[in-house]
């Protein structure tokens, strides 16, 4: 079972150009897994919280695209909050792990490479059955 000491934050290639900055990202190889999904988070209201919930498999990488947010990580033992707020930066959660995110920026864009197609399965969803998850190996 990973802890929140297993999700760290990867520095990802960026390109500089005087005309902007551009960054790739391969799966496998600048991230540790193979990339099966994208998706993207925006418009979110200001005060509004997102996230909320675990995955038994799923690991992310989340990068601000886009402004800022706040990411708070939960093994149910430790909590860790992370802000991202550069787009050559991502997050990386790795399986077991709940997660909130909150204090989003006005325009933020919260970009999501997953190493899965989506699967509602694959939540927890309920903080409970978390710690039991966490706890006990239930699901
Ligand atoms: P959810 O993962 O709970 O969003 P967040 O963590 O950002 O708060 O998903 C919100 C809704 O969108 C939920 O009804 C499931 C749906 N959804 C998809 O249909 N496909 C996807 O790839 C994702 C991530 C969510």
């Amino acid at each position: 079972m990973t802890s929140i000491y297993n999700c760290n934050v990867i520095e990802l290639p960026k390109i500089h150009n005087r005309a902007g900055n551009l960054t790739p990202i391969h799966g496998l190889i600048d991230i540790p897994f193979k990339i099966s999904r994208i998706y993207y988070l925006y418009d979110v209201p200001g005060g509004e919280t997102r996230g909320g919930h675990a995955h038994y498999k799923l690991q992310q990488l989340i990068i601000a695209a886009s402004g800022s947010f706040d990411v708070v990580l939960d093994d149910g033992r430790a909590k860790k909050t992370v802000t991202l707020n550069r787009p050559n930066f991502g997050l990386l959660v790795t399986p077991g792990i709940w997660r909130d995110l909150d204090n989003f920026s006005s325009g933020a864009v919260l970009l999501v490479l997953a190493s899965d197609v989506y699967d509602e399965g694959d939540y927890i969803r309920d903080y409970p059955s978390f710690i039991d998850y966490r706890e006990n190996g239930i699901f």
